[in-house]
């Protein structure tokens, strides 16, 4: 079977997939993306990852390039095309081709246009037996609200993780504070039972599924506080998790080689992960 991917108007052979050399995207990393997770068939919160990519585009002056209900369109089309039944959609505004310029382009330029999918394994309530993460420097810039394609200190963190057989890199700020992870929002447990996750503001990604687990939370009656926690606190934790849309609630055991708790998944992840996975699977399939 064919797989498709959506090029500035065109459904084409993902092999055959290109954009031009002069992108902003490609020489610049002037542009915003979004990944949703698909689960059974189903988008995992398409409105609010919309309302996100609307954010970061105005933030950056770069014009939708469709209208929004015809991306809604593409999206469903394209699952259809590559009958994506688990995974995810990576959806990329650029603000278009023009002559390199640091600048923006005087003349107007349409909007570039991308989107792929990539099949995954199903994502079930069981969160399996946690992952490691390692502590990085935060290196990033100080609008990491803006869901940009200017990932370097992100992709340094990772690999800096993975050589180290971490999953996830934590990202330190200056005070010693955990921001986020590479690509997922941090969570902990603290010994008197709170759910503390780092306030949103400019330096972290306020992640999807980081607010719908705010609302499960809430349902569950769970404490929950929104406040920087440093490194140390984290280590000390009765459970610490991640979360984003491609790896829902996923506890993590160990930070820098250290167990967190008992080193097993404890209690309060384990039924995050069950209440997400319950809401993911609400709503109508589109595959
Ligand atoms: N990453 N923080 C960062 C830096 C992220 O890149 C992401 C998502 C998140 C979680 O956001 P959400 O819950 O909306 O997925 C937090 C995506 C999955 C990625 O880059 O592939």
């Amino acid at each position: 079977m064919a797989r498709y991917a959506y090029v500035n108007g065109r459904y084409v052979d993902h092999r055959d997939a290109s954009v031009h050399i002069e992108d902003r995207g490609y020489q610049l990393a002037d542009g915003v993306y979004e990944v949703v997770g698909v689960r059974d068939g189903r988008l995992i919160d398409e409105t609010p990852h919309l309302d996100r990519l609307d954010r970061s585009l105005r933030e950056l002056r770069i014009d939708w390039p469709v209208a929004r209900p015809a991306l809604g369109f593409i999206l469903r089309e394209l699952m259809r095309r590559n009958r994506l039944h688990d995974g995810l959609i990576y959806m990329q505004v650029t603000r278009g081709v023009a002559r390199r310029d640091h600048a923006f382009p005087t003349t107007p330029v349409k909007p570039a246009l991308v989107l792929t999918t990539k099949n995954t394994k199903h994502l079930g309530a069981d969160p399996g037996p946690g992952v490691a993460v390692k502590s990085e420097r935060d290196i990033r810039w100080e609008r990491c609200d803006i869901k940009t394609i200017a990932l370097l200190p992100n992709v340094l963190a990772k690999q800096a993780a993975r050589e180290s057989g971490a999953y996830e890199a934590w990202l330190i700020d200056d005070e010693g504070c955990v921001t986020e992870g590479a690509s997922t929002n941090a969570w902990i447990v603290t010994g008197n039972d709170e759910l503390v996750t780092r306030q949103t503001d400019n330096g972290i990604l306020a992640g999807i599924t980081r607010g719908t687990l705010k609302k499960i939370a809430n349902d569950l009656q769970l404490k929950l506080v929104e406040r920087p926690f440093t490194l140390a606190e984290a280590k000390k934790a009765k459970e610490a998790f991640i979360t984003s849309a491609t790896s829902f609630v996923t506890p993590v055991v160990k930070i820098d080689g250290d167990k967190v708790g008992d080193g097993k998944v404890g209690p309060t992840a384990r039924r995050l992960r069950e209440e997400y996975v319950r809401f993911a699977s609400e709503g109508e399939a589109v595959t």
